[in-house]
């Protein structure tokens, strides 16, 4: 299965030449500061969009670039896109002028006067609060410039705000960039057509913020192998100790619910076996080198906190993937940051990097799982595909309608 909506490849390159293109990208990539310089220390989001401004770039449009940076409540000198617009240049091997603004007559100006190929990047349009209000005033304005609107911000695709959705009433055509095309044709292929095996393994620590997640892919897959804490609110529904671990109470009667999906639809929920635990008042301390302790994952006595999945799991998830035809990761096995408790994250990412070698189709979703890939530094092309978005691809696999893909032009729609 292929995106329903227009792609900038899909229309003859001679319509992009020399036609006023802005481009929603989602650079909203992590910093830090040092020294009193911002330093970019995860240029992912930077290097997706790479296809996309470099096909725009040859087809001779002139290209403004729109994008978000962190949470901003007004102006904020840390979260400006200088050192984005810098890191672009290095990327392209071409200048990007950075602008100061990204609305208003002297804005409108230097869009007049870019030549064909040439690239400029707006201000942090957050720093406006008429952003995520998606006020159509703003959006009216912001469009104003320009003659295409292109989205290339998967990772921004299911916020409805005003460079992502609203700019769409005032733009014609509307169309999709090579990553958004990307991450959803990947995504897409994984739900709707996979090669069965198909195993989802499922982590976090929070099982409230993925209920919706597992209801649907109970709905498609073979195989859900359950890490990370949230396995402590299947274990505790079903009566096992847990000892001090984290759990949800209120989750529990989901947890029924989900026993009678994995029932209906002849699922096998996979929880872990073992636990590597550490004693509470260690955890609490925060000790650099806690003493661990193996304990099976019902049976953790109190005053045992259980923070990673157990060799025993390892070894079986480990197997069970490397027997799969189709992998979608979410979520680390374990508190990863914490290098004591990285093994079933490393167990893992290495499996399905196995698993990608022998041609099985992997995919990664964004956040807490790219970070670790980056931390256990195997690099994003051992995957089949390693999502940008993080809130995005979950609410694209929960099957909600993301507003920034929804406002596009679809293909049909140009035929008739
Ligand atoms: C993200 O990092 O998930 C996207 O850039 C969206 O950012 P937001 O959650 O601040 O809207």
């Amino acid at each position: 299965m292929t995106m329903e909506q227009l792609t900038i490849k899909d229309i003859p390159q001679l319509n992009l030449e020399n036609k006023k293109v802005l481009v929603r990208v989602d650079f909203n990539v992590p910093t830090e500061k040092k020294d009193n310089k911002i330093i970019i220390t995860n240029d992912l989001r930077i290097r997706a969009s790479l296809p996309t401004i470099q096909y725009l770039i040859s087809a001779k449009a002139k290209i403004t670039l729109v994008s978000h940076l962190g949470r901003p409540k007004g102006f904020d000198s840390d979260l400006k896109m200088d050192p984005v617009s810098e890191r672009l240049s290095q990327l392209l091997g071409k200048k990007v002028i950075k602008l100061n603004d990204s609305i208003g007559p002297e804005i409108q100006t230097v869009i007049n006067n870019l030549k064909a190929g040439e690239v400029c990047l707006l201000e942090n349009i957050r720093f406006y609060k008429e952003e995520e209000k998606n006020d159509p005033d703003f959006a009216r304005n912001l469009a104003k410039p320009f003659e295409i609107y292109v989205n290339d911000a998967f990772g921004t695709s299911h916020r409805a705000h005003a460079s992502t959705a609203g700019v769409c009433a005032y733009l014609s055509p509307c169309l999709a960039g090579l990553l958004l095309q990307k991450e959803v044709d990947s995504l897409s292929k994984v739900l709707t057509t996979p090669v069965r095996p198909f195993t989802t393994i499922l982590g976090g620590s929070k099982i409230s913020s993925k209920i919706e997640v597992i209801k649907q892919l109970i709905l498609k897959v073979d195989t859900l192998l359950v890490g990370g804490a949230m396995a402590f609110t299947f274990v505790k529904a079903t009566g096992g100790k847990i000892g001090d671990s984290l759990f949800e109470e209120k989750f529990i009667p989901i947890i029924k619910e989900i026993d009678a999906l994995k029932e209906e639809y002849a699922v096998a929920v996979v929880l872990p076996e073992d636990m590597v635990c550490v004693k509470k008042e260690d955890f609490e301390a925060k000790k650099a080198n806690k003493e661990l302790y193996i304990h099976p994952i019902d049976k953790i006595p109190d005053g045992y906190i259980g923070l990673d999945i157990g060799p025993k799991t390892c070894e079986k998830f480990v197997k069970m993937i490397s027997q799969s035809k189709t992998l979608f990761w979410n979520g680390p096995m374990g508190m990863f940051e914490d290098h004591q408790f990285m093994g079933g994250t490393k167990a893992v990412a290495e499996a399905l990097v196995d698993a990608t070698k022998k041609r099985s189709t992997t995919v990664v979703g964004g956040g807490d799982s790219v970070s670790a890939i980056e931390d256990l530094k195997l690099s994003f092309d051992m995957f089949s595909h390693v999502s940008t978005g993080g809130g995005a691809s979950i609410e694209f696999i929960e099957g909600k309608t993301l507003p920034g893909i929804a406002c596009l032009d679809k293909k049909v729609s140009i035929k008739n």
